[in-house]
């Protein structure tokens, strides 16, 4: 694990852009795993600005987004669909027939994963995962279990994840599962760029780092992946 540690947030979203912007500069044609929550904002946000300033461009790259919560229309404002257009896509040269985000409505769960999992094998795999953490330690939406799950599947939210996101849902209606790409769905991509900031991650970062790797931790198996890269600033990093 290559880990880095920065003053602050807006550093952070410039070191860990920088990698999506360089791997760009390789292979325009890069296959990208992104994902939501507002970690990754300030991200976006100067991945937006390396593309209107024309150092970067989206125009061939494929994405998959790590997840999306069962039974949510796309143009909810809650759903993962809408915060990557909001935050990203809206904002940079991609073509959106290449972005790729689970159907919260599908009618054949079982079939939707499946067919992602093709879709990803058949775009080459991932070049790069992007990760945030929850406060729980969860990657994607694995939550803390007795498994790594492998591929993309419907999971259940545990009661931590159901209250963090209970201030998105005001009206009380809280998705109660999603879908989610698996641990070895995540695992598989050739690089991986985590970032945590602010200090209610310290201690998920102190386990992914230094805590048994184990299902009941889902992030501390990125320390068996050969290509990860994470990036924190001093408050994530506290316990370090
Ligand atoms: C969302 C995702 C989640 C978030 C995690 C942290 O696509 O993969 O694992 O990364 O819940 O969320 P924030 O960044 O809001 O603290």
């Amino acid at each position: 694990m290559n880990i880095n540690i920065f003053e602050n947030a807006d550093e952070v979203a410039v070191a860990a852009g920088n990698v999506f912007a360089e791997q760009l500069k390789v292979k325009p044609n890069s296959v990208f795993s992104f994902a939501t929550g507002s970690t990754p904002v300030k991200m976006y946000d100067y991945l937006a600005q390396l593309n209107r300033k024309n150092e970067i461009s989206f125009k061939d790259v494929t994405t998959f987004n790590l997840d999306e919560y069962v039974g949510i229309e796309s143009d909810d404002v809650n759903s993962y669909y809408y915060f990557m257009h909001k935050n990203l896509f809206d904002k940079i040269d991609i073509n959106c027939e290449n972005t790729h985000i689970l159907n919260g409505k599908a009618e054949d769960p079982e079939k939707e994963c499946e067919d992602y999992e093709r879709l990803i094998e058949q775009s080459g795999g991932i070049d790069i995962q992007l990760l945030g953490v929850g406060v729980n330690g969860h990657i994607g939406f694995n939550e803390p279990s007795n498994i790594f799950a492998d591929k993309t599947f419907v999971v259940k939210l545990t009661e931590s994840t159901i209250e963090v996101n209970s201030a998105y849902f005001p009206n009380n209606d809280i998705p109660l599962s999603a879908f989610t790409m698996g641990i070895g769905s995540i695992m598989r991509a050739k690089k991986i760029v985590f970032i945590a900031t602010g200090k209610t991650k310290a201690h998920a970062v102190k386990e992914m780092a230094k805590g048994d790797i184990s299902p009941k931790n889902p992030a501390s198996i990125l320390r068996f992946h050969q290509n990860a890269y994470i990036f924190l600033d001093k408050e994530a990093a506290a316990l370090l």
